[in-house]
């Protein structure tokens, strides 16, 4: 996820330059890697792009001196290539005359490149986003307008994106979009296009929501949109914005913590994309895996869950796999011979980084999976491997837990020799258990008038009852434990009384264990729950999800212990995207 905005002005407008960096300021929240503007004065196409935040960035390349009618801004969030002043947005083409700010990924950019190089284009990044530059010169070269040479550079792109372009000399900033936000704002003889709507609703509530397969450009005066090559009514689709900058950032969500939920199969889709375009990086981290004596995983929280249901995957095959939480590092003593996965959200969380600096001072390989490309973490590691979850405001990880899902799913199918291709449907699986949110909401606003609940699995379900309790005690404050279904038994049933709430996370397997379990639960007089995949456990309240390939069954189960947690805490009154006493990163042991 990455932010991008364009301005055009019919005066010379001499704040044009602060105008683009109040409007990147606003998109900030979008990512914080690098920030990059583009400015074009009459024939004179200039490119100020650095890594860092956007305050220290503009104030180091003086940005606010630029000057001109046309501006295009970027603030990223790295996917292809690490956070650096090259791999900064806008992207230029071999002469300097065509820039490009995109949000989005290029599935088919190596290729692309490979072509184009051998056309002798020279390219400067190792950013995805590059190619187009360069497709529109080439297109360019070989006879076309600037528009044709456009469209046809989109044409040629696999993948998501929302793309602005400018070309030198030329008054106008094309666009396209399919897969990420583009909103055009119409102001008074200044237009807009931008990720969002807040960032340029300070300037103006006029505003065209541009679809999937809109492709035109914008001049100070004009709206130009094709799709599927045909003209579009853009007056049909002007529209009045009513709401205020704040509600808009969220999209029409009343926190971040749901629109993160809702963005999960889009992370999802990008993160299985994103290894595949990294396959060698992979490759290398399986063969450490494969070689080594035992795969020492550490994280902590919600990555430790991630961590834990991958053990069990490697388990199950024979691998000698151990979960380990981050701060209990100093319980194991590493070799050579052992490889150590540790998986972090922010890549920064201080106890993974403590036991990585042991664990790598005993020898051995180190292989990470952060979401934040480049983080202290990944920096420590033999092998950098990303979830591409893009940035997660909210303090309680969602889309970023179920990105390390896939992540670690697509791994374990690579290591088993499966085809790794079912995973293509998790994002429907996702999209599916989303429609269930009205349940969800009914059991999370039950369990908000409880004290204590129990959340219960077995085999791989365990770690989503781990994952759903957790997320209840961080945002709820309701206490909620977790325990493998069996062992429910041997101590904690005794708390359990007349409407004891007691959830049963049930992804398919074992399922005859489990309806055993919820018995005993129900004899108790537990009010007892259950999210189940494919086949009923039979308690008080169920939601029933189905998937064809029972691989797929952890993107129908976390969707809604998310959303029960969220709404558990909402009914509470608690702000779900501000838990107390918790921070997003944690860099103190
Ligand atoms: C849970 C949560 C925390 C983090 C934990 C690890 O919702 O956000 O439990 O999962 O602090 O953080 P990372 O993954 O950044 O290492």
């Amino acid at each position: 996820m990455c932010g991008i905005i364009g301005v055009i002005s019919k005066n010379d407008e001499k704040k044009l330059a602060t105008i683009t960096v109040q409007c990147l300021e606003r998109l900030e929240y979008r990512g914080y890697d690098s920030v990059g503007v583009a400015s074009m004065e009459g024939n004179e196409l200039e490119v100020r792009k650095a890594k860092g935040r956007i305050d220290e960035v503009v104030k180091r390349l003086n940005i606010l001196s630029m000057t001109g009618r046309v501006f295009l801004g970027h603030t990223r969030w790295a996917t292809h290539g690490e956070p650096n002043d090259i791999n900064a947005h806008p992207h230029t083409d071999c002469t300097n005359s065509i820039a490009v700010v995109h949000n989005g990924t290029i599935k088919n950019f190596r290729e692309l490149r490979e072509d184009l190089e051998s056309l002798g284009h020279k390219f400067k990044s190792e950013t995805d986003t590059e190619v187009i530059p360069h497709l529109v010169e080439e297109f360019k070269k070989r006879g076309m307008d600037s528009f044709s040479a456009f469209k046809s550079a989109i044409n040629s792109i696999q993948g998501s994106y929302a793309v602005l372009a400018i070309i030198k000399g030329e008054n106008k900033i094309y666009f396209a979009k399919k897969d990420n936000p583009l909103i055009i704002g119409l102001g008074d003889k200044m237009n807009f296009i931008s990720s969002d709507i807040p960032s340029f609703l300070p300037y103006t509530n006029k505003v065209l929501i541009l679809i999937d397969g809109d492709v035109g450009y914008i001049t100070p005066d004009e709206i130009y949109i094709e799709n599927e090559g045909k003209k579009v009514n853009v007056l049909d689709r002007i529209k009045i914005i009513t709401w205020d900058a704040s509600a808009a950032s969220k999209e029409g969500y009343a926190h971040y913590m749901l629109k993160e939920i809702h963005e999960s199969p889009r992370a999802v889709d990008d993160t299985i994309s994103g290894l595949i375009s990294d396959i060698e990086d992979v490759k290398n981290a399986i063969k450490i895996l494969e070689e080594s004596k035992r795969i020492i995983i550490i994280a902590a929280g919600t990555s430790y869950h991630a961590g834990l249901y991958f053990s069990l995957l490697l388990q199950r095959e024979g691998f000698n796999a151990i979960p380990v939480i981050a701060s209990e590092y100093y319980n194991i003593k590493t070799n050579q011979e052992d490889s150590i996965l540790a998986i972090s959200q922010s890549g920064e969380t201080y106890d993974v980084m403590m036991a990585l600096k042991e664990f790598k001072a005993n020898g051995s390989k180190i292989i990470s999976l952060t979401n934040v490309i480049d983080s202290a973490i990944a920096r420590q590691s033999d092998v950098k491997l990303y979830t591409r979850a893009g940035p997660e405001i909210g303090v309680a990880a969602t889309k970023t837990f179920t990105s390390q899902i896939a992540a670690l799913q697509f791994l374990y199918s690579l290591i088993k020799g499966d085809d790794y291709t079912y995973l293509n449907k998790a994002k429907d699986v996702i999209r599916r258990s989303l429609d269930f949110e009205g349940e969800a909401k009914l059991i999370g606003e039950e369990l908000s008038a409880k004290s204590n609940a129990y959340y219960l699995g077995r085999g791989l379900s365990l770690p989503f009852a781990m994952e759903g309790a957790l997320k209840i005690k961080e945002i709820t404050y309701l206490h909620a434990e977790a325990y493998a279904a069996g062992e429910s038994k041997h101590g904690p049933i005794a708390l359990v009384e007349k409407d004891f709430p007691v959830v049963f996370i049930n992804l398919g397997e074992l399922v005859g264990e489990l309806q055993n379990n919820v018995q005993e639960m129900k004899a108790r007089k537990a009010k007892t729950y259950a999210i189940s995949v494919n086949e009923r456990l039979n308690t008080d309240k169920e939601i029933l999800l189905t998937v064809e390939d029972e691989r797929l069954s952890p993107f129908a189960v976390t969707p809604i212990i998310q959303l029960i947690a969220y709404y558990s805490a909402v009914k509470r009154g608690n702000d779900p995207d501000k838990p107390r006493n918790l921070a997003k990163t944690v860099t103190v042991g």
